[in-house]
């Protein structure tokens, strides 16, 4: 179920900057009981990436009306948003006057085994290596080739994630998901400047953490770091929190500190559930 600028279609002209450029922002959002979770914070994070991109934001009530209306009656599915520039200018320049693209579209959520969760998933570290560039590092831009050709690295089920190194050689987050690891007692996380998205599982993850006396480190790490790590977990609004049992082949327990950050994790679930 799709809705076009306000419309039941989905039929995207082929000259939208969108799809020409990958001019545009993207929200993928967790839907439950009809209710699209932690909303607020992703229209946040879609206005930060408009701002950075000069892309006028649609009204922010419009955005959340067309939500609500595509998730009535809706269990659980993933609902996402597309912000792009629209049609028009010449080439790369844009046109002066922007009517940007919308379009929401609700997703059948994935089916992942309980054990996922319970067990944690086993990740590898990609050949692929993410660009450095502060304009583009935290927002979540449509260009999504090095994920895409990361992914593209490995077919076998038996590997849940690939983690992702920058040209300086440093980790910055999983392909589709950002990375937390314990060491000593501290909860560590890339610091994400140079490229990554700052997720929103990975904010609320963050100040629960500071809520409840567990110190963060955020900064950047090798590969070695993250290898020498007690437990390791990755976040994203759909997957929630994933610990890693296995790295290549380096094993991690499901520790204390992932326990506890899922427990709060699925309390600030609920709560948005029930607001
Ligand atoms: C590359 C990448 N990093 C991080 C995330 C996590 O973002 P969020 O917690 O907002 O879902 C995602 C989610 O899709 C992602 O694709």
């Amino acid at each position: 179920m799709f809705l076009l600028n306000g419309e039941r279609r989905h039929c995207v002209d082929v000259s939208d900057r969108g799809f020409q450029y990958g001019d545009g922002l993207f929200e993928t959002i967790e839907v439950f009981q009809s209710k699209p979770l932690f909303l607020p914070r992703h229209l946040k994070r879609l206005q930060k990436g408009c701002e950075r991109l000069l892309i006028p934001l649609p009204e922010l009530t419009l955005l959340e009306d067309e939500a609500a209306q595509l998730c009535v009656g809706v269990e659980r599915a993933v609902l996402k948003i597309i912000v792009t520039r629209g049609s028009g200018g010449r080439g790369y320049r844009q046109p002066d006057s922007i009517v940007p693209t919308r379009l929401l579209g609700l997703h059948p959520f994935p089916q992942y085994p309980d054990c996922f969760q319970r067990d944690g998933i086993v990740a590898r570290f990609c050949e692929q290596r993410l660009a450095i560039n502060p304009v583009l590092a935290g927002i979540k831009h449509l260009n999504r080739l090095e994920q895409v050709l990361a992914r593209a690295e490995w077919r076998s089920d038996d590997v849940q994630e690939g983690l992702m190194l920058d040209y300086d050689e440093h980790v910055v987050e999983g392909t589709m998901s950002n990375l937390f690891f314990v060491k000593n007692g501290v909860l560590h996380t890339p610091l994400l400047v140079n490229c990554g998205i700052t997720g929103i599982v990975r904010e609320i993850v963050i100040d629960f953490a500071l809520c409840n006396n567990i110190v963060v480190c955020e900064q950047q790490f090798d590969k070695q770091s993250v290898l020498a790590a007690d437990e390791v977990f990755v976040t994203n609004s759909v997957i929630g929190v994933w610990p890693i049992r296995r790295i290549d082949r380096q094993c991690f327990g499901v520790g204390r500190i992932t326990r506890t950050i899922q427990q709060g994790y699925a309390q600030a679930r609920e709560a948005d559930t029930k607001l």
